[in-house]
């Protein structure tokens, strides 16, 4: 039976890397630890965690004490470390936390596995790796640096160049788990993805953020002009992508992850304005989650206020980088992994999961 850890499991990407695992398989144990910080929320993950083959710790991954008990009281052969601050504008106020978090919480979990994986020494006096056991290591594009609006992207081989204390600290903890591959031989892999979104995104980020404003009736700011390029990823996508590299990646290897789908920020905003006005005409029942009355009880539209101008252009972030773009090639040719929701029917899926699952929203926002 596979035994995971999966760190920063209450947050956007781990709780749904959670939920998939717990419905694609059966005979699995999953261990939780999560800090619950202002990004984690145990109600994210509270039926999962009613599920007896799922627990949850709650506890900090720099705790020294509080992992390696985790590691004598389960055999994990997975870790699957999502635990991070993970917001750029955060680390800008706040860098040292981005180290604490993110580079030395990494290197904690690595110490904690590789004391519990490892049982002796070969004739090399590299250590003895227990069998079947992975260290995983969910990285981002954003440690690639910026791209110019051109054709390039970024590649497995492309330098590291760090520009936010959030990346820079990502660039960090990745360079600690290729250097546990290779001082003490540990299998190891490491995820870098382009930009994600869907169910249980904290309402600090683009899409929910925005999806937010305009139901309360706010203003949608935009950095600068709105002129940034991301590459959008449906969140199910990334994690079936790591289920994938964490059973069927070579050891060692960094895996780039994306969707091929470059999108300008402002062209999301609009993407998202379209989207829920479409959905309040055709589906009545939905206007109940707008904040401010702009239909009549007969249904009436009585002020046309879902459009662009909503959109309010505010100062732009410092360093803000120009363009993430992925080339993905090597899983989708070595693993044959492919994204599988389209970046319209995500935004669908994801606007909806927000209007039917606005108790969540407010539960999170009032942390
Ligand atoms: N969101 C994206 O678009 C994206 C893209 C690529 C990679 N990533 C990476 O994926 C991972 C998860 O991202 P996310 O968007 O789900 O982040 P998130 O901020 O939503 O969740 C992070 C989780 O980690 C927990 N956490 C924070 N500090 C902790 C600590 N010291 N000990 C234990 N738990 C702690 C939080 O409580 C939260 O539940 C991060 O490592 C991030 O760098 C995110």
């Amino acid at each position: 039976m596979n035994v995971y850890l999966v760190t920063g499991g209450a947050g956007f990407i781990g709780a749904n890397f959670v939920k998939l695992l717990l419905t694609k398989y059966r005979d699995i144990k999953v261990v939780i630890l999560d800090a619950l910080t202002y990004a984690g929320n145990i109600k994210t993950v509270e039926d999962d965690i009613r599920d007896e083959r799922c627990d949850f710790v709650h506890g900090d991954i720099c705790n020294r004490e509080l992992v390696k008990s985790l590691f004598e009281k389960h055999n994990f052969n997975f870790v699957v470390n999502f635990a991070a601050e993970s917001h750029v504008d955060r680390s800008i106020d706040n860098p040292q936390l981005f180290l604490i978090t993110n580079i030395l919480g990494t290197q904690n979990l690595l110490d904690a596995a590789r004391h519990a994986w490892t049982t002796g020494k070969d004739n090399d006096g590299y250590p003895q790796w227990l069998n079947g056991v992975r260290f995983h290591q969910v990285s981002t594009d954003e440690v690639y640096g910026s791209l110019e609006s051109d054709n390039s992207f970024f590649e497995e081989t492309t330098p590291i160049d760090p520009r936010s204390p959030y990346s820079a600290s990502k660039a960090s903890a990745d360079m600690f788990v290729n250097a546990y591959a290779e001082t003490y031989k540990m299998p190891v892999s490491i995820t870098r993805c382009s930009n994600n979104y869907g169910p249980y995104h904290f309402p600090e980020k683009l899409i929910p953020l925005v999806i937010k404003n305009i139901l309360e009736g706010k203003q949608l700011p935009v950095y600068g002009q709105g002129a940034n390029i991301r590459d959008w990823l449906y969140v199910e996508d990334h994690c079936k992508a790591i289920d994938t590299v964490i059973h069927h990646g070579r050891r060692g290897e960094v895996y780039n992850i994306g969707g091929n789908n470059e999108m300008k920020n402002i062209d999301i905003v609009k993407l998202i304005i379209r989207t829920i006005r479409n959905i309040m005409e055709e589906k009545p029942a939905c206007r109940a989650t707008l904040k401010k009355k702009i239909y009549s009880d007969d249904g009436q539209l009585l002020i046309d206020w879902i459009n662009d101008d909503l959109i309010t252009f505010v100062q732009d972030r410092l360093g803000h980088d120009l363009r993430y773009a992925i080339n993905p090639d090597k899983i989708y040719k070595e693993l044959g992994w492919k994204p599988e929701t389209s970046f319209n029917e995500g935004i669908q899926k994801t606007v909806q999961w927000f209007l039917d699952n606005q108790e969540w929203v407010e539960a999170v926002s009032e942390k």
